[in-house]
């Protein structure tokens, strides 16, 4: 299937037998199902398109693999951490700890006990989430500049769960606890150097405008002598053919008029941050799956799939869309189609890729299939492999990234002993 790599809005195949110029049954073949198939070229594009931004920071929540995240460092982008785990990882492909360049900042409403201990171990510039955690970081890491995620009292997202700001959200301080918040950072000599707000406001421009507004009047309230300002993430990208894509120009000016204004008052330079997750890889990401059943139910007819939600959790999370296409090694066009609905493997009834949120079940028109054939979940690429679980004792799927038309394997599936490891019977 072709594409241009330049096209904000991709196509949304019905069929398709190539990942990257790979074909599809050949990475089946050599891999196996399920697997998660990356398309890296995708995720540079992505980041390409955010450059006017002075630091794009990547969450890494949405995709931590190895090798996806060194290829996103290898194109100049930080990271974001919001676990010790995370810093592990980012140290791993080489990120530098440090205060100096603020290559890996830690984000989070707390400190859970290895999380201190790692930002303590290795300096890491902490994004703080709460107030209590400027306490907790003051004391063992004073005379520091710090950062603080702040909630503006309002909020917005793609669903009820992924609501990131307002008084039902647990994430950021609260904006009227930030001059309190001046005061503790004072007490261990630690500086604010800049704020942040991750809010998510997708294409809706009216509602990033009360953000960026927000941000200004804290920061002129306060007479913060920030250094930086971040956008935080929520980038959209389109998992339907009728979603647009963000206007990623007029995004960029509210900041920038933001930044602007607030420079030309503090009289000197202020870095404008953002740290999507989702945009960079979510479009990169194809999870390969057998179709190994095909069932009737009364009217409803199913294709049941290898992969369950211990693969894609997104939709039994959230009622989240992902488009679907089927593997075909022939360039034509379906000629069949039927209403399905797409299952997994677990022994769960929700355990179904095509579901709205509220776990209402859904069919879709898909080309007719047979069993044997390749189903790809597409789309995947963000919040996908990294909400991966063991549920019934299924593996973590394999991962296969294409770089430059080559597949490499990014992570093995794995075994049975990886499954069981760690675990004692006690007598
Ligand atoms: C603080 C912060 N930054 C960035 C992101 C990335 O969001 P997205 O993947 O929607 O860009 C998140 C996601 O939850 C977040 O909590």
């Amino acid at each position: 299937m072709t594409r241009s790599p330049n096209s904000s809005t991709l196509d949304f195949p019905a069929y398709r037998n190539q990942i990257a110029g790979v074909d599809v049954a050949k990475l089946a073949q050599d891999f196996g199902t399920p697997t998660y198939v990356y398309d890296l070229n995708l995720i540079a594009h992505r980041i390409s398109e955010l450059e006017s931004f002075d630091v794009i920071r990547y969450a890494q929540k949405a995709n931590s693999t190895l090798a996806v995240l060194d290829f996103v460092r290898q194109h100049g982008v930080k990271v974001d951490a919001v676990s010790a785990g995370e810093i592990v990882r980012a140290m791993k492909v080489g990120y530098r700890p440090g205060q100096e360049n603020h290559d890996i900042v830690y984000t989070a409403d707390i400190f859970d006990r290895a999380a201190i201990e790692m930002v303590v171990a290795h300096d890491i510039h902490c994004n703080m989430g709460s107030p209590d955690m400027i306490d907790q970081y003051g004391e063992r890491m004073p005379d520091r500049p710090i950062t603080l995620r702040i909630n503006p009292g309002f909020g917005h997202g793609h669903s009820q769960k992924t609501n990131t700001g307002g008084p039902q959200s647990k994430h950021g301080i609260w904006h009227e606890q930030v001059g309190e918040c001046f005061a503790r950072a004072e007490r261990y000599g630690l500086t604010i150097s800049g704020l942040h707000m991750h809010i998510g406001s997708g294409t809706d421009f009216e509602h990033l405008s009360q953000v960026c507004d927000s941000m200004e009047t804290l920061a002129r309230e306060h007479h913060a002598p920030i250094k930086t300002i971040s956008a935080g993430g929520g980038l959209p990208i389109a998992y339907e053919p009728n979603q647009e894509a963000i206007d990623l120009e007029r995004y960029y000016d509210l900041w920038n008029g933001t930044r602007q204004r607030l420079q030309n008052e503090l009289g000197h330079s202020i870095e404008l941050e953002i740290e999507p997750g989702r945009y960079l890889v979510a479009e990169s990401g194809f999870l390969l799956t057998e179709i190994r059943a095909i069932k009737e139910m009364g009217d409803n007819k199913f294709y049941l799939v290898d992969a369950g939600f211990n693969n894609l959790a997104r939709p039994i999370l959230y009622g989240a869309h992902h488009p679907i296409s089927i593997g075909s090694s022939s360039q034509s066009e379906p000629s069949h189609y039927q209403d399905v609905i797409v299952g997994g493997p677990l022994c769960e009834s929700g355990d179904i890729f095509t579901q709205e949120e509220g776990g209402f079940v859904t069919s879709r028109r898909l080309p007719k299939a047979a069993i044997g054939d390749l189903l790809i979940l597409e789309r995947a690429g963000a919040y996908g492999f990294v909400m991966s679980s063991n549920y019934n004792s299924k593996p973590f799927a394999a991962e296969v990234v294409i770089r430059e038309g080559q597949s490499h394997l990014a992570r093995k599936r794995q075994s049975d002993d990886d499954i069981l490891r760690g675990e004692e019977i006690p007598w």
